[in-house]
């Protein structure tokens, strides 16, 4: 077991495969010149496979590929196929545009679930936050994914000004689509534009939906990050991902590798482990991980709470977000 100091036992590990991506949505890249880190430099797949094994070892169950975006990566196929073979529920967070490259190979690795990011159903304001036209390449591999029996979340970022018009409009692609959206609530990473007054809370999100709908909240389950909610009749439902107004940091079993080998103990942590440089030298990476998890803070790694208006994005220490993989 992975205990923290408060008796949280960390069980899930998200794995970066890479910071690279081929859209570019401003809340996630630093700038425009950003410079991918080198392939040299990545984690190889018999690396992340012993790595994980590692976690695997002290009961981690449910692992979960990120990126930037994880399917830009060329052997992207065969980590998700070694990664298979462990007994644990593997998942991916993707953007969704190389989705249809992957369909057999998701199936013969048994992934059952996918998420994917998608901010927006205007194909131009989809052009103006990723500043690439792939708006309908993704909404059509939703649709394959959903076809091909796949249980698809759709992620949302929800800004202030810039989408929040759309909320009933994601609402009523459920009606008729078997998938969950989730809203999230806008975080602050560096060189993303972050201010308070972009986020659009979690009251504002359920006020919004309910001029138009009426919702029923589900259960939770254990380790939930979301709020879950359906419309009756509605065959998909939605959630809420409310890290800035009411976080879930309680409950948190979830631990990160950068595509570089550095392990970070929360979305938010300053501090990093590097594990890859210790695991090439032949060090036994098990202490570094125990320690990392027992150094983690109470909640949003020590750096902000939830009185988020009182959040100034420039104090917070951390990677961007497309360094660290969401
Ligand atoms: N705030 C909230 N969510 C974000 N994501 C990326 N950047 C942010 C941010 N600043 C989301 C992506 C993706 C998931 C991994 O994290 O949209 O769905
Ligand atoms: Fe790429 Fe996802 Fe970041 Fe957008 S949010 S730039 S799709 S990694």
């Amino acid at each position: 077991m992975i205990l923290d100091s408060f008796g949280r036992n960390h069980n899930y590990l998200r794995i970066s495969l890479t910071d690279n991506c081929n859209l570019r949505c401003f809340y996630c890249m630093p700038e425009e010149e950003y410079e991918f880190t080198p392939a040299s430099r990545l984690m190889q797949p018999d690396e992340i496979e012993s790595i994980s094994k590692i976690f695997v070892a002290q009961g981690v169950n449910k692992i979960r590929l990120t990126g930037g975006e994880p399917l830009v990566r060329k052997d992207a196929g065969k980590i998700i196929l070694s990664l298979s073979k462990l007994p644990v529920k593997l998942t991916l967070t993707t953007n969704g545009t190389r989705v249809h490259e992957f369909i057999e190979l998701l199936k013969e690795a048994n992934i059952q679930t996918l998420n994917i990011s998608l901010d927006t159903l205007q194909s131009d304001r989809f052009m103006l936050l990723t500043r690439r036209d792939q708006f309908k390449l993704v909404y059509d591999n939703i649709q394959l994914l959903i076809r091909n029996g796949f249980q698809v979340k759709v992620n949302v970022v929800v800004m202030k000004g810039m989408n929040d018009g759309e909320i009933n409009d994601f609402i009523e692609w459920t009606k008729d689509t078997p998938i969950q959206i989730r809203f999230i609530e806008f975080m602050p990473f560096s060189g993303n534009r972050w201010t308070s007054n972009k986020v659009f809370t979690w009251q504002e999100i359920l006020d919004l939906v309910q001029t138009k709908y009426p919702i029923v909240r589900l259960d939770d389950e254990i380790h939930d990050t979301a709020k879950k909610y359906t419309v009756p009749g509605h065959a998909g439902s939605f959630a809420v991902i409310s890290t800035m107004t009411s976080p879930f940091c309680s409950g948190c079993n979830r631990m990160r590798l950068t595509a570089d080998g550095k392990m970070k103990n929360c979305l938010f942590s300053k501090e990093e482990t590097d594990l890859l440089t210790a695991f090439r030298n032949g060090e036994d990476i098990l202490p570094l991980i125990q320690k990392s998890i027992a150094s983690k803070a109470k909640e949003l790694g020590g750096q902000f709470t939830a009185d988020f208006e009182k959040v100034h994005a420039e104090e917070i220490q951390n990677r961007s977000m497309i360094t660290i993989g969401g």
